[in-house]
């Protein structure tokens, strides 16, 4: 969407928001809600392949496609293509990625996109109907995960909801020295809301390295890379082995606290 288009469809929500000020125009917003509520967390699940290989789409977010999250990342799909499960890095890159700016077009128009096309998150979206599982890496930042993965994040869950649900997901850091447990949680938590079996490994899915080369150093942080894709492994072939299933769900219901 080019910038015309864009403010084009923004004023259509600033005027749609004036008229919220009637009780009719309420109905009709509550009952928009619902669906959107009803999209967001599409009821309908993607079936499950059971005919075809597995696979694993593993996440970059470091701007050095070939550093330390590049080697932990590789360590765990070498061992998902020993377990006989297609793995794909797939890297972020170095060029910028918006944040959700809310604007609800992907649910209004159950678009299973973002509106915005102007950078890797579409591409990445594309990427997630023959994914069966993910892992994302990143450098810790000052305590956290690198910025434009986790805009990119939000971004595919929030547009893509209905693509990840079900599919087994793991995160990964990476750290010089400290702050990496904590990057660790705030990637973690999307996974919970998504519906997404969240993997374990034998310790916190942590590798230790400063500059390039130096994560493979790491031996207990590779043996728990390796750990970690042998348990994605083992539970992806669980989740495809004989009849197809789910587990039960109820619809949504939604509750926002402001009246
Ligand atoms: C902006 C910035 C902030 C960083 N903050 C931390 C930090 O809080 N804790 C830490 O241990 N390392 C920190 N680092 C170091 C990186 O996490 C570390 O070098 C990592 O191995 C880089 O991974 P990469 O090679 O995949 O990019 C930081 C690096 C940068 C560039």
């Amino acid at each position: 969407m080019n910038r015309r288009e864009f403010i084009k469809k923004s004023t259509l929500t600033t005027v749609g928001g004036i008229l919220m000020a009637t009780p009719l125009a309420r109905l009709v917003a509550k009952t928009y809600e619902n669906d959107f509520a009803n999209e967001a967390n599409n009821l309908v699940n993607e079936p499950i392949k059971n005919d075809t290989k597995m696979k694993v789409l593993l996440i970059n977010g470091s701007p050095h496609r070939k550093g330390n999250t590049f080697a932990a990342l590789s360590e765990v799909a070498n061992t998902l293509e020993k377990q006989g499960i297609e793995a794909e890095i797939v890297h972020i890159g170095v060029k910028a990625i918006r944040g959700c700016i809310a604007c609800g077009q992907c649910g209004m128009n159950a678009l299973g996109k973002c509106i915005f096309d102007d950078d890797v998150c579409n591409s990445i979206i594309e990427k997630l109907d023959a994914a069966d599982g993910l892992v994302f890496g990143s450098p810790v930042y000052y305590g956290q995960p690198n910025g434009s993965l986790l805009s990119l994040m939000q971004r595919m869950f929030y547009a893509a909801g209905s693509k990840v649900r079900n599919k087994p997901a793991a995160a990964v850091c990476i750290c010089r020295r400290g702050g990496a447990t904590a990057a660790f949680q705030t990637l973690t938590m999307p996974f919970q809301m998504m519906n997404m079996p969240v993997v374990t490994s034998q310790y916190w899915n942590i590798v230790y390295g400063m500059s390039p080369g130096q994560a493979e150093l790491d031996t207990e942080g590779m043996q728990t890379m390796r750990t970690l894709a042998n348990n994605m492994a083992w539970l992806l072939k669980k989740i495809h082995a004989g009849e197809p299933d789910y587990p039960e769900r109820e619809p949504m219901q939604g509750m926002n606290f402001i009246r």
